[in-house]
């Protein structure tokens, strides 16, 4: 056989029966065992055997996989965890993956199958948060990547000749919530306008945009000479789920001649259930909007989406015609526009079949249905902080995160408290500040969690605290 491929395609096979079944082993018991555990440093030790000269055989290389990689974990393929946003994945997401693999395709360009099912992905994407059939989009790794996408596409459009010549000594601004993502920020850095060209608007006590107060900023920044050109609700906020009010933005971004964009990292999702949905409201008028399939929609990572109202628009923000990548009207290099005419790569994945194949198997209902799941969850948990003496929930549940601060505390003891939780492998909850103060943070995003693990994690936080309380 020439090139790298096996001489005993039979023995590869057999190996990759077993490599399935260990697999399939371990997604069935992922509750089993704890959350997460420390990497011995014999462990990474054995992990740097440098560049090998000589090849290792795949029977040895799975097996230090199994000793050395598996074990260690990020954990969030298991119920108990609860920190940050992260998704647990399904079984189909991972036969997906590997038949993605199998298929290795090119998704920057040209005419073949893997970008229709990409197309198709888009399109089931405009159709859940409710924007025209005509808009586009791409995937990509994530909502930090899908936002940057979205102001480099919002400041193109305001002004086409920073392609060319750079934002030199640009004035532009946009606005976002205080509570806003951190990636946010830092796409103005990226985008060479700044992170303070993000001007942060304050929240009122429900974690919600103050909109008079946007109104304000952007009659202020005119005057001062600045050049407000978009703003970004967030449906769903990080810290604790909140929903800006994007019906609310979105008249005064009109009003303006403001560019409106969505951040709905995981909020997204609550677009799928008829209970949640309203609380989205003005979701569906977005000139773009980011969010994930790797989180709510339990899609193996990495599975970011950006969409864009105006195909047009965001063609522009990153479409080149360069001699080496010509787009014919027939053959393989036909099937303009590209993938890679809507974001920075040109060389791309085929990402969308790991999400065709978990959407279309689970089907909206369902997923809309495990979204409420998650928030059921959430709300019991809230009920339970409330009863419990010593406890305090410090923001409402909007959604499915719960942020609770732990009476008789301090913020350093809580750090601890939630790292000894880690470390036990009984749960994973996170940690934020909410009005200052330090909060265990729980997000239930993974479709694993029910109230028995929500339970398990709260017991084990009242009798951690009880020990620090002495
Ligand atoms: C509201 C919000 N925006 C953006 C992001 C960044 O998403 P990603 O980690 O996929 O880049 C997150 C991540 O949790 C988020 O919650």
């Amino acid at each position: 056989m020439a090139g790298l491929d096996p001489e005993d395609w039979s023995g590869i096979r057999a190996m990759g029966h077993q490599m399935l079944d260990a697999l399939f082993d371990r997604m069935e018991h992922v509750g089993e065992g704890p959350v997460w555990r420390p990497m011995p440093q014999a462990a990474r030790d054995e992990l740097r055997t440098g560049f090998p000269a000589e090849g290792t055989s795949l029977e040895e290389l799975h097996e230090r996989f199994t000793e050395l990689v598996i074990p260690y974990g990020n954990g969030n393929t298991h119920p108990g965890f609860m920190g940050w946003v992260h998704g647990a994945g399904t079984p189909v997401g991972m036969l997906a993956e590997m038949l993605a693999g199998g298929m290795n395709a090119n998704c920057g360009g040209r005419s073949h199958a893997a970008n229709e099912v990409e197309r198709e992905v888009i399109r089931w994407a405009l159709s859940m948060v409710g924007m025209p059939e005509d808009g586009s989009g791409c995937l990509v790794t994530g909502s930090s990547m899908a936002n940057f996408i979205s102001i480099i596409t919002a400041s193109r459009a305001r002004d086409p000749s920073l392609r060319r010549h750079g934002v030199g000594q640009s004035r532009m601004v946009g606005y976002a919530a205080t509570t806003a993502h951190g990636c946010l920020p830092r796409a103005f850095d990226l985008a060479g306008f700044g992170s303070e060209a993000l001007r942060r608007v304050p929240v009122t006590g429900d974690h919600r945009m103050d909109l008079a107060a946007l109104r304000q900023m952007i009659t202020e920044d005119r005057q001062s000479g600045l050049v407000p050109f978009m703003v970004a609700g967030t449906a769903g906020t990080v810290d604790c789920g909140a929903i800006d009010d994007l019906q609310g933005i979105e008249a005064i971004a009109r009003e303006n001649g403001l560019w409106f964009h969505v951040d709905a990292a995981f909020g997204a999702l609550a677009c799928l259930s008829s209970r949640l949905k309203a609380q989205l409201s003005g979701i569906e008028k977005a000139d773009s909007l980011a969010f994930d399939f790797h989180k709510w929609a339990q899609v193996p990572y990495d599975a970011g989406c950006v969409l864009v109202r105006n195909r047009e628009l965001h063609a522009a923000a990153f479409a080149q015609s360069l001699d080496y990548l010509t787009r014919e009207a027939r053959g393989l290099a036909s099937g303009a526009p590209w993938f890679c005419d809507f974001g920075p790569d040109l060389s791309r994945g085929f990402r969308a079949l790991k999400v065709w194949m978990t959407l279309g198997h689970y089907g909206s209902q369902r997923m809309g249905q495990m979204v409420e799941e998650c928030c059921d969850v959430a709300q019991h948990l809230a009920r339970r902080v409330q009863a419990t003496p010593g406890l305090v929930l410090l923001a409402p549940v909007t959604l499915n995160i719960v942020c609770f601060g732990i009476e008789g505390l301090s913020d350093q003891d809580v750090s601890e408290l939630v790292q000894d939780l880690h470390e036990s492998g009984v749960a994973a909850p996170s940690t934020t500040r909410i009005n200052g103060r330090l909060a265990v943070r729980a997000a239930i995003v993974n479709h694993r969690t029910t109230t028995v693990d929500t339970d398990r994690m709260l017991d084990a936080v009242i009798a951690l605290a009880a020990d620090r309380r002495g």
